[in-house]
């Protein structure tokens, strides 16, 4: 079929909207009819070149949500009509890492995936016979998309899909930082530092899981006022003296759990260092450049600080998104006052220019 897509043609250079060609899936893939997708950090990181395992010609977009619109052969857990999430991270069930209540590190399709293939290695996106790839295996700034079952979660008809998209990325990475990685405990004192989506993900995990304090670090006092509306119960805008207006306002001695969500190396370093002498426990979910690395004086670890990471706040995509998406129709989640700007496709550069210029926390494109 044809359909509208965004294009990375060249590093550095806006997305264009191009008309490619759709295969049908194949067996135990799923065509998928985009509904809204949100524009996140790493296809700007992408578009613009910073990312040296990246490639060009593809198709970018990863935080999608749509509605099942053809089975390919041997499909299963999916029908027509069925509500789904795009998962950049999948789920197969079988592997190893899947069967490890340890890790949402699923192994079944890590390598074409990373290569921009669908799992037999080959694309179903192409332009006059010439393959097109499928970022993050997802390729979700389209009319359609073709995907492997094991990375779709079905979620719920009764969420709207442009909060649902959400969740495929950032909502989900903050929120299963603090539920799944942290482990956060009722009574606890967290801090987060970064108040973008991840960042108030982290800051709602923190609540839900009964955290007495959250005190929310950003440089922007528009949204710590948003992190205060999700449950951050202090705020405090960073500087270099972070690190010892933690320590005073935890009695000298630090947060139980800290969340960093921002990717900056420098921040991560705080984060571990405003973390509790004894327990303290420090999460890093932001992403950080390639190549850089985090300093850590040893002394922070051999007094009792830990410090853990996860990919996708260690969601099982599959079994966990359709239930974080309960909690917000349970009310437990306010999603809505993440979307900040609504968008076309043919506007989705606007995406970039907006999260350059930090204007609001996610802009979503609805199809
Ligand atoms: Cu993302
Ligand atoms: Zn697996």
């Amino acid at each position: 079929m044809r359909i509208k897509a965004a294009v990375l043609e060249e590093f550095g250079a806006p997305l264009t909207i191009q008309e490619l060609e759709l295969a049908e899936p194949k067996s135990g893939e799923v065509l998928v009819r985009l509904v809204a997708c949100g524009v996140c950090h790493t296809d700007l990181y992408t578009a613009s070149g910073a990312d040296p395992s990246g490639y060009a010609p593809t198709v970018l977009g990863h935080e999608g949500a749509g509605v099942v619109e053809r089975i390919g052969e041997g499909v299963s857990s999916l029908e027509e009509g069925d509500h789904v999430v795009t998962l950049f991270s999948p789920q197969c069930r079988e592997c190893i890492h899947c069967e490890s209540n340890q890790t949402n590190l699923c192994l079944a399709i890590r390598e074409q995936q990373n290569r921009g293939y669908l799992p037999d290695g080959t694309a179903r996106l192409s332009r006059g016979g010439e393959a097109i790839r499928h970022f993050m295996g997802t390729s979700t700034f389209a009319e359609y998309t073709v995907m492997p079952e094991i990375a779709l979660a079905k979620v719920s008809p009764e969420a709207p899909l442009e909060g649902a998209c959400l969740f495929a990325c950032g909502l989900s990475t903050g929120l299963g930082a603090a539920i799944n990685t942290a482990k956060v405990e009722p009574g606890s004192t967290c801090v987060v530092f970064g108040a973008g989506l991840v960042g108030l993900g982290a800051v709602i995990g923190c609540r839900l899981q009964g955290a007495e304090r959250i005190i929310c670090v950003d440089l922007s006092e528009e949204r710590l006022g948003l992190a205060a509306r999700h449950g951050a119960t202090e705020t405090v805008v960073g500087g270099f003296d972070t690190v010892e207006r933690i320590v005073e306002l935890t009695g000298g001695f630090g947060a139980d759990y800290t969340f960093e969500a921002t990717g900056n190396v420098a921040v991560m370093r705080q984060a571990v260092e405003s973390a509790r002498m004894g327990w303290g426990l420090c999460t890093v979910a932001g992403v950080a450049g390639k190549g850089e690395t985090l300093e850590i004086v040893p002394r922070f670890l051999i007094t009792g600080r830990r410090v853990a990471g996860s990919s996708f706040g260690g969601v099982k995509g599959r079994d966990q998104v359709p239930q974080l998406v309960e909690r917000w129709l349970a009310g437990e989640i306010d999603v809505e006052s993440f979307v900040s700007h609504r968008l076309t496709l043919d506007e989705v550069n606007r995406g970039f220019e907006l999260m350059e210029a930090q204007d609001g926390i996610r802009s979503v494109i609805s199809f």
